[in-house]
């Protein structure tokens, strides 16, 4: 069974050595560290048997927040486990008086362009060359 929790610094010790190569290279352990001690952000694991899945933040201001960073594990992806965590991650923001949600997302970036759309997020921007040689999608969830 995979249950979501608040993160720890435990579970990124946990996932230190393999933060990289089995999940992504988006952010490398310290300042993932100094991400999770921050006041603002709140961060989720998908775990099954002490197996650490993947994991989502947001960071808030005031009633908006953004959406960190979700990530699933290359080995588990297309399960269902992308959709528990954004899940868990809008309840979160539900609790936390959050109204409106928002994201930045790589415009080649399919999968994670559909699992938005597919909880309802929409375009409202576009960053040229955020990404590098790469423009990036603004998104936007409101009424959670
Ligand atoms: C984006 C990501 C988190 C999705 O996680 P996942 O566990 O594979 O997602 P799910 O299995 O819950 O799939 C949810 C929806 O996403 C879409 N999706 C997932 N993988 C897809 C793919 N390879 N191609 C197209 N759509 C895809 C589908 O719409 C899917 O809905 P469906 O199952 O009803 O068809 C995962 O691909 C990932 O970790 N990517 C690398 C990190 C990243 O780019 N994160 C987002 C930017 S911060």
């Amino acid at each position: 069974m995979i249950e979501v929790y608040k993160m720890s610094l435990n579970d990124l010790e946990n996932i230190k050595e393999i933060l990289i190569s089995d999940f992504d290279d988006f952010w490398n352990y310290s300042t993932f560290k100094e991400e999770l001690s921050n006041a603002n952000s709140y961060y989720l694991v998908a775990k099954s048997d002490n197996e650490i899945l993947g994991f989502a933040g947001i960071k808030t201001v005031l009633d908006e927040a953004d959406i960190m960073n979700i990530v699933v594990k290359k080995s588990k992806r297309k399960l269902g486990i992308g959709s528990l965590l954004l899940k868990n991650i809008i309840e979160l923001c539900k609790n936390l008086n959050i109204s409106t949600l928002f994201l930045e997302v790589n415009e080649k970036n399919t999968p994670a362009i559909s699992l938005y759309k597919k909880f309802g997020f929409k375009n409202v921007g576009f960053r040229k060359n955020y990404y590098k040689e790469n423009n990036a999608i603004v998104m936007k969830k409101e009424n959670l």
